[in-house]
């Protein structure tokens, strides 16, 4: 059985399963088996759009009365907290004891509980034949403002893939350096502020580029958008990110594309390119080593389909 300092649960829809277990390979360098994780690495659940709930584990005990009689045993303290029990699967038996459970252990904790504003979450789960207590940190959900952005056009990625990319290019390491070099409406600069990131934009349309700058003054997102060609870029990143323009790989536009993948090589070590066809013969062709790609269907049908690739020198 697994183990880690920290359970989390991811939640996904049917075709996004292989846009989440990409981003949990990337992010905890672990397989998606079944939508519960144990890892010692701690990542806010609001940074990605399938994590759902993070414990840090305090207890771990075979039985609930187990758990209740440690928060005793350790006079367990806590001011403005709150308990929640969290089902971290579908048929977790003990769904509807929920808010039971959860009261019997907030009993036991010594402090005032705050159920409007509370500063510390605490959560019980199960999961396995064991009992968990800890910690609870759970998505905000307030990154999905952005899929209301003021300004979006035909080309703009949708917020989860977003997410994705950040997180991928990463690996939810908050001090690397990012640049999305084709930024187009910022969709990717949006999520790479909300979770912290240094990060700057290219966009060679003027007015591409201020439909970027306008998206972020609506959030109050605070980030550098430069207008221009990206093969001017002459700083180093940790990570770049490529949302390839002229999507069809047609003849016509082959020449142009390649020309910004081998510029963004100079740029970085690391890259993350994302394409509409399936170009890892191409990749290969230009000495980039390919560490894992993913294909993204964002409808069941299959009609909006993205390589990304992730991609190091
Ligand atoms: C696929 S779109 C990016 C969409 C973006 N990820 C979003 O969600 O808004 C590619 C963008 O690259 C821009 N572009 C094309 N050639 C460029 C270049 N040489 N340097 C910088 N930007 C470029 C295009 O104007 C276009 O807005």
């Amino acid at each position: 059985m697994k183990s880690g300092q920290y359970i989390y649960n991811v939640n996904y829809n049917e075709q996004d399963y292989n846009l989440c277990a990409f981003e949990v390979k990337a992010l905890f360098d672990d397989e998606l088996e079944n939508k519960v994780l144990f890892t010692n690495k701690e990542i806010d659940p609001s940074v990605s759009p399938f994590l759902k709930n993070r414990i840090k584990i305090i207890y771990k005990k075979k039985t609930f009365h187990e758990i209740l009689d440690s928060i005793l045993a350790d006079d367990f303290r806590a001011n403005d907290f709150m308990v929640q029990y969290v089902a971290m699967y579908k048929r977790d038996p003990n769904i509807s004891q929920g808010k039971k459970l959860s009261k019997e252990a907030g009993l036991r904790i010594y402090g005032y509980p705050s159920f409007q504003s509370p500063k510390i979450m605490l959560g019980i789960t199960y999961y396995q034949d064991y009992w968990y207590f800890g910690y609870l940190k759970q998505n905000n959900f307030k990154w999905r403002a952005h899929k209301q952005k003021p300004y979006s056009f035909s080309s703009a990625l949708g917020v989860n893939m977003a997410k994705v990319l950040i997180n991928v290019a990463s690996r939810g390491d908050t001090s690397k350096r990012l640049i999305d070099t084709c930024c187009g409406v910022g969709t990717v600069i949006l999520e790479g502020i909300f979770a912290g990131y240094d990060i700057c934009g290219w966009e060679i349309n003027p007015k591409v580029a201020e439909l970027a700058r306008l998206n972020l003054t609506h959030y109050e997102y605070n980030a550098k958008i430069v207008t221009g060609d990206m093969k001017d870029i002459r700083d180093f990143y940790d990570v770049v990110i490529v949302d390839l323009p002229y999507n069809n790989f047609s003849h016509f536009d082959g020449e142009k594309q390649w020309s910004i993948i081998r510029h963004a090589k100079k740029i970085a070590n690391r890259m993350i390119i994302v394409t509409s066809a399936d170009i890892r013969e191409n990749l290969y062709a230009e000495q980039l080593k390919i560490m894992d790609y993913c294909r993204a269907e964002k409808t069941i049908k299959g009609d909006f389909v993205r390589y990304i690739w992730i991609c190091e020198n």
